[in-house]
């Protein structure tokens, strides 16, 4: 059995009493460490690397990268040098202010460098999943007007460069790459660029990062972040990841999601940390070793990640050495309380569960080093947000009752807009100035909050968001798909796995070949990750009467839960 609460496991932290510093923290404060003081504008480039390069950081590891084949190490200098140089290989080819570049390749250093280098010139950099399939890529691209594409001659192929008219130039990062009118050749240009560029400084609300991201309809919306956000990303490097200076620390998110640039490059090296980035796919013998090797002592993963962490058992762990470890922290889904014990066992360590969401830019409701935790709850708002449970009127709702986990608008890092669409970005407040984030939660009478489920019909599969719209537009292009309604289907390790059902077409039977190409239809189309793992045939499916599919009537057939309010289905 394990206790209702395990007390704080340390008694020195960044964030000393949360109940003192919640009561008189104002966002200001945090301010006094941006260049912004003299000028009135700043840039995340510099502040994240330069600013350490120009200081007795200098010499300080930035990065220590690894995969497969390389293993390497760049100080804050070299990183400044190294975006520098990135940064004009870009405005070569015409990149400037308010521009989309879009980035669309595997992790390695020089991702790093032309994401910084893009940052650093005041445009937007959108960073993409290197596991996109074509129609994924050219969604996102058009719907941004991206003018430049990153990527490497591996994943050339599934950017449709002729369908994207505001697509001026494609930067290829690899060996021998043929130049054209629109295709040019990263390395000829970046060995020989120069090392110094003139930084462009931006106002604090000019736009940073575009990250695209799924709701439970539509296609993928763009959540546009801007430079202010640093002050959160900085101040909850501090409290909540509990960084400090000797620390080496490393998030396994890839930038592809929110969680590989907010604490995967921003957070940490706002606040000057050693940050480890590790390419190549998860194996649990690979994360092991990438903690004992580079000793890593504060380390942000995801549950899916240490659920399979869990499967892969004791053998595994056992042949490694984790006691570098100090601080380990989660985000993404639900932490459950098993994994938590699970952490207590091998590494005598708690798991710290952070709730926060692509559109929140940053941390919001967390376990802190300090502080009690109650495995399952989320724990606590940082200091300088409200957090709170509203009814669907914005009515804030007593303790132990469930409804919408809502935010008060008003923090440093949250969105800005939804890109092109206004109406959509409207759509996330409610009266009373709530940011609504589509979760279910209540608060209990210690104000911590306990997570319930999505309101809406989005998927969480493996850490990934998946909206179950683009998935079913996807499978009825499928010449043997009539129709589809795509749900969420609990799974012990994944959280969710992505099960689909379908009526098919005339003159089409199901058989295990029509199933697999589905399958490999919704691959090739999306990305592996969207496919659905289970697809299961009916003769019609369940709608509305204006002819929505009813997906919680197909999740409650197939978890044989009550199926509510039948009264606008039709007969
Ligand atoms: C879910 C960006 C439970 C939640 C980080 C949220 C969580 C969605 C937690 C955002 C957590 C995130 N406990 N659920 N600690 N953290 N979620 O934008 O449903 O890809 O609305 O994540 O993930 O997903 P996103």
């Amino acid at each position: 059995m394990i206790s209702k609460t395990i007390s704080s496991q340390t008694e020195t932290s960044n964030l000393g009493n949360y109940q003192d510093i919640y009561n008189s923290f104002q966002w200001q404060e945090a301010e006094q460490h941006f260049t912004w003081n003299e000028t009135g504008r700043v840039n995340m480039g510099y502040e994240a690397i330069d600013r350490h390069a120009n200081s007795d950081k200098a010499n300080k590891v930035a990065l220590y990268y690894s995969d497969q084949i390389r293993n390497e190490e760049y100080t804050f200098q070299e990183m400044k040098d190294l975006s520098n140089k990135a940064g004009n290989v870009l405005k070569d080819i015409g990149v400037a202010k308010g521009d989309r570049v879009f980035i669309f390749m595997p992790r390695t250093p020089e991702l790093y460098f032309l994401l910084l280098g893009t940052l650093k010139l005041g445009a937007i950099v959108g960073p993409l999943f290197e596991a996109f399939m074509e129609g994924a890529v050219k969604d996102r691209l058009e719907d941004s007007g991206a003018k430049v594409l990153v990527t490497n001659p591996e994943l050339l192929g599934r950017v449709p460069v002729e369908e994207l008219p505001d697509l001026e130039k494609v930067l290829v990062v690899g060996n021998e790459v043929k130049e054209d009118a629109k295709l040019i050749d990263f390395y000829e240009r970046f060995d020989g660029a120069s090392k110094s560029l003139d930084i462009e400084w931006v106002d604090r609300e000019d736009g940073m990062i575009l990250h695209y991201t799924s709701g439970s309809t539509g296609k993928p919306k763009g959540v546009l972040h801007v430079h202010n956000a640093m002050i959160q990303h900085y101040q909850t490097a501090k409290w909540v990841l509990d960084l400090r200076d000797d620390d080496v620390y490393w998030c396994t998110a890839d930038p592809g999601w929110v969680t590989g640039t907010s604490y995967g490059i921003f957070a940490p090296w706002l606040v000057g940390a050693s940050n480890v980035i590790r390419g190549g796919r998860f194996s649990p013998d690979d994360w092991y070793q990438t903690i004992e090797e580079n000793k890593v002592t504060v380390w942000y993963s995801a549950p899916t990640a240490f659920r399979m962490l869990m499967g892969a058992g004791a053998k595994v762990i056992e042949k490694y050495n984790l006691s570098s470890l100090r601080h380990v922290l989660s985000v993404g889904e639900p932490l459950n309380p098993e994994v938590v014990r699970w952490g207590m066992e091998v590494m005598n360590l708690r798991i710290h569960d952070t709730w926060w969401m692509t559109e929140t830019g940053a941390q919001l409701i967390c376990n802190y080093p300090s502080m009690e935790i109650k495995p399952g709850s989320m724990g606590k708002p940082i200091p300088g947000v409200v957090a709170a449970i509203v009814d669907d009127q914005g009515n804030e709702l007593p303790p132990n009752r469930m409804g919408n986990l809502a935010i008060k608008k008003g923090w440093p890092s949250m969105m800005r807009a939804i890109w092109n669409r206004p109406e959509k970005y409207q759509s996330y407040f409610l009266p009373g100035d709530w940011y609504v984030s589509g979760d279910s939660a209540y608060m209990d009478e210690d104000g911590y909050f306990w997570f319930q489920g999505r309101v809406d019909d989005v998927i969480m599969t493996a850490g990934e968001r998946i909206g179950p719209f683009e998935v079913e537009s996807k499978l009825v292009e499928h010449p043997a798909v009539a129709e589809a309604g795509v749900i969420g289907k609990p799974d012990p390790v994944r959280g969710e796995i992505i099960k689909a059902f379908i009526s098919l077409r005339d003159g089409y039977e199901l058989s295990a070949e029509l199933e697999e190409d589905i399958r490999n239809f919704v691959k090739k189309g999306l990305a592996a990750h969207a496919a659905p793992r289970e697809i299961e045939i009916k003769d019609s499916l369940p709608k509305t009467r204006s002819g929505k599919i009813m997906r919680r009537v197909l999740k409650a057939w197939e978890l044989d839960l009550p199926t509510g309010d039948l009264s606008t289905m039709e007969d």
